[in-house]
């Protein structure tokens, strides 16, 4: 199957490339930069939510599971851009967001449905939304409070009900059958919640970094073994078209065992995202710990898909190389040479890294101030950096200091080096095998090929892959 050793590319829609001068990225755009991708060697792009939305939480708060948002195109354009990407060997994956919903989606609106569909209580139990605020809210037409698990203006939907599940098998149908070639599910682990709303335990030191900040484990909030039931449903829906569409998951699951039983027997995700790279340090032994640990635990004919960025929190080239290119290379060649997939966010491959935000131009209606890890792709050294010809919605960034047409001139860029790791990663196909770790390297096998990874700052860097590829 191809997602068993991809490159799946994340597009933030939002800050790749904006068509219309709106300041904005949006479909078109992605189209004007599909032969840019094709030249990168990638083979997925995941884009993040399309669907309709007021943009509370910048598209996971979905207000119509089958529209596209105007600010970001049309379906048409979809269809255009799943055939054009088809047509340079680029399969699509959008952002599904089962989870809630926006409180603008007609289901909330309706007063039947937004007593079946959604999750209500008389009264509040101790449940903190990931947002670190309670999770219920009072609702004066009903009297009684409704759940979400992030914002007031997400309420989470009831997965308990039959017909909300219904929809969904629908919602992916419907994308599937236009040429979608899989999901990025969105909060998957946490869909169906504890039929009688237990409280959750506080948080122990023994719990996650993310449990205990938010002061308690999501013991009945998440987690539930339904939850498995739902995807297993999901999977059938996949195998009715041909090929097969994906599944992939954002399973914030700390427990590896928990994690790998989102695998199902191979009738559940079949990448259940990996998170642990977005917690350690840049430490050679720090991560072959990860990664071992997470080999060890994987079902047998299932594989790993390694994430060093995402829009929720930070570009690996900033928090584990603070922007240092030797390091930024031996990052690349790590998630590039490791055995399964690997999820790239967009400027991953030419070192973009975070990008600081003034409070007077933050974006994120959430709170939790992520517009640094989601500002525009700088494409070139001019104003609006190629990325729009108006006034970008997040600050661009020194544009100058990195830009993707410099590092295209420049064989040995950053750039060019992601490319040649990702023409090669195609044909890595050997067991891993560690050979040896220190404070400064990791070094690894790959069949015949040998990965060192040097971890000292500043160059000359002894990172590199030898070795026949078989
Ligand atoms: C997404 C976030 C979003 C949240 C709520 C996460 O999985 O990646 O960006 O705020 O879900 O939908």
């Amino acid at each position: 199957m191809w997602w068993h050793n991809a490159v799946i590319y994340e597009i933030y829609v939002r800050s790749f490339a904006d068509s219309d001068g709106d300041g904005i990225g949006d479909i078109p755009g992605v189209i004007s930069r599909l032969d840019y991708l094709e030249w990168l060697g990638i083979d997925a792009i995941w884009l993040s939510p399309i669907m309709k939305s007021p943009g509370r939480d910048q598209g996971y708060d979905i207000a119509g599971y089958l529209d596209v948002d105007p600010v970001l195109g049309t379906l048409a354009d979809v269809d255009r851009l799943i055939s054009e990407a088809e047509r340079r060997g680029i399969r699509v994956l959008l952002d599904l967001v089962p989870n809630h919903t926006s409180i603008e989606h007609p289901w909330f609106g309706d007063s039947r449905t937004r007593r079946d569909y959604y999750v209500w209580s008389d009264q509040p139990n101790n449940w903190v939304s990931t947002f670190h605020i309670p999770s219920w809210t009072y609702d004066d037409r009903e009297g009684r409070y409704y759940l979400h698990s992030y914002l007031p203006e997400q309420p989470d939907l009831n997965w308990w009900n039959e017909e909300v599940r219904e929809h969904f098998d629908h919602i992916l149908r419907y994308w599937f059958s236009r040429g979608v070639a899989g999901f990025r599910i969105d909060a998957c682990y946490i869909i169906v919640k504890d039929r009688l709303l237990r409280d959750n335990p506080p948080a122990g030191p023994r719990d996650h970094l993310w449990d205990r900040n938010r002061g308690q484990r999501p013991m009945w909030s998440a987690y539930q073994p339904e939850v498995h039931d739902v995807l297993r449903r999901w999977r059938k829906i996949c195998e009715e078209f041909a090929p097969p569409r994906l599944l992939m998951g954002a399973t914030w699951v700390p427990e590896l065992d928990e994690l790998a039983g989102y695998f199902g027997a191979g009738d559940e995700l079949q990448l259940p995202q990996y998170f642990q790279f977005l917690f350690a340090e840049f430490d050679p032994r720090e991560l072959r710990r990860v990664v071992e640990a997470w080999l060890a635990a994987l079902p047998d004919n299932e594989v790993p898909v390694w994430v060093g960025s995402s829009h929720d929190l930070s570009r690996f080239p900033s928090r584990w190389c603070d922007g240092d290119n030797a390091l930024i290379r031996t990052g690349l060649t790590m998630l590039l040479t490791l055995p399964g997939s690997c999820v790239l966010y967009q400027g991953d491959e030419f070192g973009l890294q975070d990008t600081p935000v003034q409070t007077e131009d933050l974006r994120d209606l959430t709170g939790q101030c992520r517009d640094t890890y989601r500002t525009p792709m700088p494409w070139r050294d001019e104003p609006g950096g190629g990325f729009t010809s108006g006034r970008p919605w997040l600050p661009m960034g020194d544009v100058a200091a990195c830009n993707i047409a410099d590092q295209m001139r420049d064989p040995d860029s950053v750039l060019h080096n992601a490319r040649r790791l990702i023409a090669r990663k195609k044909a890595l196909k050997g067991v891993y095998r560690p050979v040896e770790v220190c404070d400064e390297m990791w070094i690894y096998r790959r069949g015949d090929v040998r990965v060192t990874l040097d971890f000292r700052e500043g160059g000359p860097s002894r990172t590199r892959v030898e070795g026949t590829i078989s």
